[in-house]
């Protein structure tokens, strides 16, 4: 059963990847995704915001950024274990899904060509260990991505979170 629902999430993270909702829908067999998209509705979006602008200065954006992380070796645990994700109201498999559709859907560009997807067992083993002081870590990956060039120097995805 877990390897069927692995290989359904596959194939709704390759439709939304290849065309939107849109595509996927043709297929007649999508509800998952809208699932997740009320998962994270839920769950996150009262902080991140449904456009995943954020909030001015406290929240980072998701969009068009949250991806970065995955261009480098720590961000991927860093996305993780964030205090965000490890306390969501979500069991393991379900913020697995969440933490996939958010890349996805908010920041497809910017995820790495080799990235795969997170699953179960590895958010299940991140959650026992939340991280201590997530702004000195956050402020160590923003460095490292200013220094590879993948951030311009000032932009941390706070600065330029929604400000309205
Ligand atoms: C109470 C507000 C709040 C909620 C709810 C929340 N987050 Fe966050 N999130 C933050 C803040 C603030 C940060 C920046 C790091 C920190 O200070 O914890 C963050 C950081 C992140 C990051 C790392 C991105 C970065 O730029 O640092 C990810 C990924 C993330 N959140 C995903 C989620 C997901 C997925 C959910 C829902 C399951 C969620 N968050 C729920 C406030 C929230």
């Amino acid at each position: 059963m877990r390897r069927r629902a692995g290989l359904a999430l596959l194939l709704a993270l390759a439709l939304l990847a290849a065309g939107g909702a849109g595509a996927a829908e043709e297929t007649g067999e999508i509800p998952r995704v809208s699932a997740v998209a009320e998962d994270f509705s839920r769950n996150c979006q009262g902080c991140h915001r449904a456009d995943g602008t954020g909030a001015c200065r406290t929240v980072p954006r998701i969009r068009d950024f949250v991806g970065l992380f995955t261009r480098i070796p720590e961000g991927r645990d860093y996305l993780l274990r964030v205090p965000g994700v490890v306390w969501a109201m979500l069991d393991d498999a379900r913020l697995a899904r969440v933490l996939n559709w958010m890349l996805v859907s908010y920041s497809r560009d910017e995820i790495a060509p080799d990235f795969t997807a997170f699953t179960e067992e590895e958010v299940r083993a991140a959650r026992k260990r939340p991280i201590a002081d997530v702004l000195e870590v956050r402020r160590g990956l923003i460095a490292e991505l200013q220094r590879r060039a993948l951030l311009p120097p000032g932009e941390d995805g706070l600065v330029s979170a929604g400000c309205d």
